[in-house]
């Protein structure tokens, strides 16, 4: 137990060593161990650890103007990252859009919460509140955020505190929660939007909110062809928008800009975080479509709602440096060759018995690990299969992210693979080693 940290941590018994140093795809503790960072520690860094050009970028923006509150200045970094960040989003962002930067995901989701709730205030939809979401899913820490979330383990200790909006069910065709397979489902699982949209909540709903890939909860759960489409016709036909949650999926990592773009639909906001600054700085942003910005324009005009650090200079700046680093070294590129290599490096592992599935989109890749390969039952909780693969894969200094739940929301133990872009082929061939070295010493019976 950690006995000499002033730190309230995550976990008090354990210990945490101290990260001194960063290094493309590396990272190295003050006892001199280099780790690699195959989860992007939370599919967060893209660009790499210890790139000097993003602290020299944040340098000159403090030596400028390090703050300016945004109720009295808008800021050049501010302004230059939204124009990128609308440039590269779907069409309906690009002429009229604007983008609401925020200090990380969580803050993006709580924002658009509020701000579906003011749209349809502004279009004279007053009874309109609900933000629905899936079982299964992440959208963050906060009230708000827990509130559309649907990972029962994050949500558990708060229930009393959290609002119910209703929730639909997940798409997630490993464990099908309607045990049927794509195609004869009929994407059953978007259809359940539209009948708790007639149930439930059809004059108080105002927006639905989704992870295109299933990220922390379900270990990167892809969904199968026609299923964004549908919820994005479903959406429409409602009168509600669509509340695309890139945090995870967005800045490029599934291997397109937005992973919306894998199926071209236009939804109404994009939420995204982590890549934007690619853990540089704590940054987040709501991409707001133009028909959403015009309703406040010609509304109210107003946002009841801000963050003293929203659109924060220096972070806007390291975002702008990111950015700048991604196109540079043409990473964006990079991710759809690198996946497939690590894929592949992975794919023989498929092979042990209790590898049930391996999947993903692009650099996000979930392992799930299962009991029974045949039946997919997964190992009880106490067994602890995850921890205990990440555990073994950091005794081969390979770092993992790993979560339990995603079978009920209580069983069901996967690893997230989510590396830093430039992921070599020895990289990825080590992350491979290290994972059957692990399976080799969980499962040794
Ligand atoms: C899809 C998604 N949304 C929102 C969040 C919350 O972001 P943050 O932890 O930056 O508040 C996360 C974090 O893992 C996420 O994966």
């Amino acid at each position: 137990m950690a006995t000499n940290s002033g730190l309230f941590s995550r976990n008090f018994k354990k210990t945490f060593p101290i990260a001194v140093r960063g290094e493309g795809c590396w990272i190295i503790t003050s006892d001199g161990r280099r780790f690699l960072d195959a989860s992007g520690q939370a599919a967060v860094v893209s660009i790499g650890h210890g790139v000097p050009e993003v602290g020299r970028a944040m340098a000159e923006q403090s030596s400028q103007i390090a703050f300016a509150h945004t109720s009295q200045f808008h800021t050049a970094p501010a302004e230059k990252l939204a124009a990128r960040l609308l440039a590269i989003a779907p069409p309906n962002f690009r002429s009229g859009g604007r983008v609401y930067f925020t200090s990380g995901g969580s803050e993006a989701t709580e924002t658009a919460i509020k701000l579906v709730r003011q749209y349809h205030l502004e279009i004279g939809q007053k009874d309109r509140y609900r933000v629905l979401s899936r079982r299964q899913s992440y959208h963050g820490s906060t009230l708000g955020a827990m509130s559309v979330s649907g990972n029962v383990a994050r949500r558990a200790p708060y229930e009393p505190l959290i609002a119910d909006w209703g929730h639909t069910a997940p798409c997630f065709c490993y464990h099908c929660p309607f045990e049927k397979t794509f195609p004869q489902c009929q994407l059953a699982c978007a259809d359940d939007l539209e009948v708790h949209l007639l149930e439930h909540a059809r004059d108080q709903a105002a927006a639905f909110i989704f992870e295109p890939v299933v990220g922390a909860t379900l270990g990167a759960a892809v969904p199968p062809e026609g299923y964004v489409a549908r919820i994005a016709e479903i959406c429409r036909n409602n009168g509600i928008l669509l509340i695309a949650d890139e945090v995870m999926t967005g800045m490029g990592r599934t291997g397109r800009p937005f992973a919306v773009h894998h199926w071209g639909i236009e939804p109404d906001l994009i939420l995204v975080g982590k890549g934007v600054a690619s853990g540089y700085v704590p940054l987040g942003a709501v991409l707001v479509s133009a028909r959403v910005v015009e309703a406040f324009e010609r509304g109210s005009g107003a946002f009841m709602h801000g963050f003293t650090y929203q659109a924060h200079p220096i972070s806007t700046a390291a975002g702008n440096a990111v950015f700048d680093y991604l196109e540079s070294q043409k990473l964006f590129e990079r991710v759809i060759p690198a996946g497939k290599n690590l894929r592949d490096a992975l794919s023989p592992l498929q092979a042990h018995p209790h590898v049930g599935d391996i999947r993903g989109l692009g650099l996000l890749l979930g392992v799930e690990f299962v009991k029974d390969k045949v039946t997919r039952e997964p190992f009880p909780k106490s067994d602890n299969i995850a921890e205990q693969i990440r555990q073994a894969c950091l005794e081969e200094s390979v770092l993992t992210y790993p979560t339990q739940g995603c079978f009920d929301g209580h069983r069901g133990d996967h690893i997230l693979l989510a590396p830093p872009f430039m992921i070599s082929p020895e990289e990825s061939a080590l992350t491979a080693r290290a994972l059957r070295s692990a399976l080799a010493k969980v499962f040794s019976d």
